[in-house]
């Protein structure tokens, strides 16, 4: 019996050694200790013994079972603690990885052009007006000082909704729109940022619907010195100090007399190259004196008010600024194009 127990025990703790999962160590367990295992086979033979040899057998059958017991539990606890290590150097983190790039939208190139030129002028005191991108007739055009079957009221050149209503061909009604609201008192100093629209079919330089800024300053005493020098601060902050600028007689309806500026060429300085089309100058935008038509309609008295007024296109000034080619890019959202301006 004694020997038949050591035998157990010494094949019990290789069993016990070789279980290398909760699983087969609980086969083990059941194995040696169970209900029908090697130790409580040798103790159900214990009947069988003399009176003298059943405690010593008793004692070394309990013995060798508490043994076993104990190595079980022992592996049992090995293994656990194996199984989570595994778990944790599986589910390590190498926080020294690269994180994942996420893409961060950013304001629209035209609408940082349109930013950037509203605050310069705010900086100037003007204050950011807007008016409806449907218009009336009156406002798009009358107000303006545009007569009836002038070229630019024509079905052509503008989306008529009904034959009083269109959609805005230009900003320059906020003008009208807000003289109007003052009352014949000024001053008023306003700039009018907004989208507009024409039956224009879209190609590299035109767009059925584009934007403009417009500006209005009425005030007494202002003159064409003032416009200019204002023009000139607005053309060395969007292109840079070098740049110079000149004004042309031009025409327009609601100023008189009308100018177009041009800023001298920053590709070829001047000298004459594609860009300019060789004449070393590139034109930017209309202005002019409000015409006095314009303030009498609107309610004010030309003899005390005069104003000056500009209008230009964000459009043109992102191209040039930044040698985008095609007008179509503003509005095609093409992802490549817009994430190159993220940072400008
Ligand atoms: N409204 C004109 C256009 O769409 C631009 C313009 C020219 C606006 C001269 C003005 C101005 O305020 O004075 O072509």
């Amino acid at each position: 019996m004694k020997e038949r127990l050591q035998s157990i025990k010494q094949e019990a703790i290789t069993e016990i050694e070789a279980a290398d999962t909760q699983k087969s160590l609980q086969d083990v367990r059941v194995q040696f200790l169970g209900k029908k295992g090697k130790i409580t086979e040798v103790l159900k033979g214990m009947g069988k013994l003399s009176k003298e040899e059943r405690p010593v057998i008793g004692q070394l059958a309990n013995e060798v079972r508490d043994e076993i017991t104990a190595s079980i539990e022992e592996k049992a606890d090995l293994l656990e603690k194996q199984a989570i290590e595994e778990q944790l150097k599986a589910e390590t983190i190498d926080v020294t990885l690269p994180g994942r790039p996420t893409h961060t939208g950013g304001p629209h190139i035209l609408m940082k052009t349109i930013r950037d030129i509203e605050d310069l002028f705010i900086g100037m005191g003007y204050e950011v007006a807007e008016g409806p991108e449907v218009e009336t007739d009156y406002y798009n055009f009358e107000a303006l000082n545009l007569p009836k079957g002038h070229p630019a009221r024509d079905m052509q050149d503008s989306f008529y909704i009904t034959e009083e209503l269109l959609m805005r061909t230009h900003t320059s009604p906020v003008q009208a729109r807000t003289l109007n609201a003052h009352e014949g008192r000024g001053p008023v100093k306003i700039i009018c940022p907004g989208k507009v629209y024409r039956r224009d079919t879209d190609d590299a330089t035109h767009s059925h619907q584009f934007t403009q800024i417009e500006g209005l300053y009425v005030d007494e005493h202002i003159t064409m010195s003032d416009l200019k020098g204002t023009l000139n601060v607005l053309a060395k902050h969007l292109f840079g100090e070098d740049r110079e600028i000149r004004l042309r007689p031009s025409f327009f309806p609601f100023t008189e007399p009308s100018v177009e500026m041009d800023i001298s060429c920053k590709v070829c300085n001047g000298d004459g190259c594609s860009v300019c089309k060789h004449t070393g100058w590139i034109e930017i935008l209309g202005a002019g004196l409000v015409h006095p038509n314009v303030l009498e309609m609107a309610g004010f008295d030309s003899k005390k008010y005069t104003g000056f007024a500009f209008g230009m296109g964000p459009e043109r000034i992102a191209m040039l600024k930044y040698g985008i080619e095609d007008i179509r890019h503003f509005y095609t959202n093409d992802v490549r194009f817009l994430k190159q301006f993220h940072q400008v």
